[in-house]
């Protein structure tokens, strides 16, 4: 087949809906966008670890323990199983994480932010894995195979993380004075990165529009965001908070609600680098890789002498 008849190929099955495989043809571009992406997406997932980690041990019961710790093992598992999508492209694991280590790649700017008290927890989980799921639930029909199938077991976790953020709000809004005071501050510090976890407006993506061609985007930013927002204020009623933006408004005509304007300096100042957490995410997961060279020069190690000893067994 000459190229053109190969891109023929590949436009048929973008439009019939025939999922796009590792060793099928694909030209360059899809293939660096969906490593970008699916590499992006596997860092924001190892690295989201970090911000709830900080809590393990400081969680107040032994039930409220288990469940985060279950929750922050998922977020390992999915970072797992994102790398070796995007490992069916052609990109190494070792390549990824120097892009990560050498602060070249990005990954999301949510988890630049702080966790300061207890009702973070609970906020990440309702607002944060509740962003994610709606980013999320359009990619388990994504045109790439291996990320599409890889997103069907994401997402059935991220929903469960999604209740039991939500089950720490319910808990602490119900709750003392202190700790309903608690869940509206974690409300009102994580509700604008919330946002802004869809990205930049529609009009300042560049990408988006190939991305929707490609069928590897389904929505555009600011169509999810705007169901984020709807979905979410109703929730906040059923807590009893205080919306963070005095502006949000029904909006009868439009059938959605209206809201305030995103701070998109902020955004940007994060994206490059500046967020007040950005360094000490970094420096943790290069001091995890450094610290963990040792297991890896073991497990070759020992795969080696294994591979020796059996074949001197066949030999003899
Ligand atoms: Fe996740
Ligand atoms: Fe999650």
């Amino acid at each position: 087949m000459t190229v053109h008849s190969f891109q023929e190929h590949f436009d048929s099955k973008i439009d019939r809906e025939v999922s796009i495989e590792p060793r099928d043809w694909m030209p360059d571009d899809y293939r660096k966008t969906l490593i970008r992406q699916i590499s992006q997406h596997a860092h924001s997932e190892i690295i989201g670890m970090l911000p709830e980690g900080n809590w393990i041990t400081r969680a107040p019961s032994l039930r409220r323990k288990a469940v985060l710790l279950a929750k922050v093992q998922d977020e390992a598992g999915h970072g797992l199983y994102l790398y070796s999508a995007a490992e069916t492209l052609g990109i190494t694991r070792d390549q990824m994480y120097d892009q990560l280590h050498s602060g070249k790649a990005k990954y999301s700017s949510i988890f630049n932010y702080p966790t300061l008290s207890w009702a973070d927890m609970g906020a990440i989980g309702w607002l944060v894995d509740g962003a994610a799921i709606m980013n999320q639930v359009p990619l388990c029909r994504t045109s790439y195979g291996p990320y599409a199938r890889a997103m069907v077991r994401v997402c059935k976790e991220e929903s469960f993380h999604q209740r039991q953020g939500f089950e720490i709000m319910l808990s602490l809004s119900r709750g003392t004075e202190a700790q309903r005071k608690m869940a509206q501050e974690a409300f009102d510090r994580w509700w604008w990165p919330s946002l802004m976890m869809f990205g930049p407006p529609d009009a300042e993506s560049p990408n988006t529009e190939q991305s929707v061609r490609w069928r590897i985007k389904r929505f555009t930013n600011d169509e999810l965001r705007q169901k984020f927002v709807d979905v979410t204020t109703e929730q906040a009623k059923v807590l009893g908070l205080e919306m963070p933006d005095k502006d949000i408004k029904w909006n009868e005509e439009r059938g959605h609600y209206d809201f305030g304007k995103i701070d998109w300096n902020e955004f940007w100042n994060v994206v490059k680098g500046n967020g007040p957490c950005n360094k000490q995410r970094i420096d943790a997961r290069r001091n995890a890789w450094e610290n963990g060279q040792w297991v890896r020069d073991a497990a070759l190690a020992h795969a080696a002498k294994r591979k020796a000893r059996t074949g001197e067994t066949k030999a003899a």
